[in-house]
């Protein structure tokens, strides 16, 4: 079991499509096309940190031209497990049939030509030539979503040296970037934010992570391994329609806020107690911000 439920994932992942830069894939999916890239027939693509897979259902659509290969890697046995059924319903609305069992399955349908292998893998191992070299091999497009912000510097920079000694353009969304606003204010939005920044930097299992530094880490070290960088926000505006998502969320900044403020915990009940107060009178307004960024080597 791992930290990240499916249930979370399920929830969060409305929030993400509407949130990430669709100019920023597209002109991407622009130098992947036809003609551009090595190997014209299918395109090879390794997905780090795929959970329920929304990463895959965001990017696949917008490849759909091409047949598509896809290695999907997670520690967590159980999410992996699930995927084929994750999958299964959203191809199904595109007309496509899953067949297969839960390591190797395919999508087809008359716009999706997919082949899915999953891998369960600790990814903090990445330095693991004889674990990691194979999968990084041969790959048109190394992605993730919502995995950079919880990796160390350290970590970034193998997984920059994989990419770029195969010469393999990279496509990193949803990187919260620090930035979290509360609508009405709170006198201590600004503390409890600065309290989750500082938790987000705690290790995730890679070493300490660069939380909030994560993108612009992610900017600067592709740029200097020379690659050609773009990067646009993805931020969530979570208004009433997105209260489930929000109600969790809070939750989860209080629980990290007194985690890093021991012995404020009665300060940052109230502030939580406040914040569902305005959840529940129907007028929170929460935006989170995040980082989408694409690599091209140059
Ligand atoms: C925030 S979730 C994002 C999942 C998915 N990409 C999405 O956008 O919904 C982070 C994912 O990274 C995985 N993960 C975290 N640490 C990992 C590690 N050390 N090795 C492999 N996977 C890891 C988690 O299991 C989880 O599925």
């Amino acid at each position: 079991m791992g930290d990240f439920s499916a249930e979370w994932l399920t929830l969060r992942e409305p929030a993400d499509r509407q949130a990430r830069s669709v100019e920023l894939l597209g002109a991407l999916v622009e130098k992947l096309g036809p003609g551009r890239v090595r190997d014209e027939r299918t395109l090879s693509i390794l997905d780090l940190g795929t959970g329920t897979g929304a990463n895959v259902r965001y990017v696949a659509p917008h490849l759909s031209s091409r047949a598509q290969c896809w290695c999907l890697v997670d520690r967590d046995a159980d999410l992996l497990h699930q995927l084929p059924q994750h999958i299964a319903a959203w191809a199904l609305d595109r007309g496509a049939i899953v067949s297969g069992g839960s390591s190797s399955f395919v999508a087809r349908g008359p716009t999706l030509d997919c082949l899915f292998e999953t891998r369960t893998a600790d990814l903090s191992r990445l330095a693991d030539d004889a674990l990691f070299g194979p999968l990084f091999e041969g790959r048109q497009l190394v992605t993730a979503s919502a995995l950079l912000d919880l990796v160390s510097e350290r970590w970034l920079e193998l997984l920059v040296d994989r990419c770029a000694a195969g010469g393999t353009p990279v496509l990193f969304a949803l990187t919260y970037d620090g930035r979290m606003a509360c609508r009405p204010e709170d006198p201590d939005d600004a503390w409890i934010r600065s309290l989750v920044n500082r938790h987000q930097q705690t290790n995730k299992g890679f070493g300490r992570a660069l939380g909030p530094d994560a993108a612009m880490a992610a900017i600067r070290l592709f740029g200097a391994a020379g690659y050609e960088v773009a990067s646009a926000p993805s931020d969530w505006v979570l208004g009433g329609a997105a209260a489930s998502l929000q109600r969790p969320l809070l939750e989860g900044w209080a629980t990290a806020a007194a985690e890093i403020a021991r012995g404020e915990g009665p300060r940052v009940r109230d502030w939580l107690t406040r914040r569902l107060a305005q959840l529940d009178a129907g007028v929170s307004e929460l935006i989170v911000g995040h980082q989408d960024c694409t690599g091209w080597p140059r």
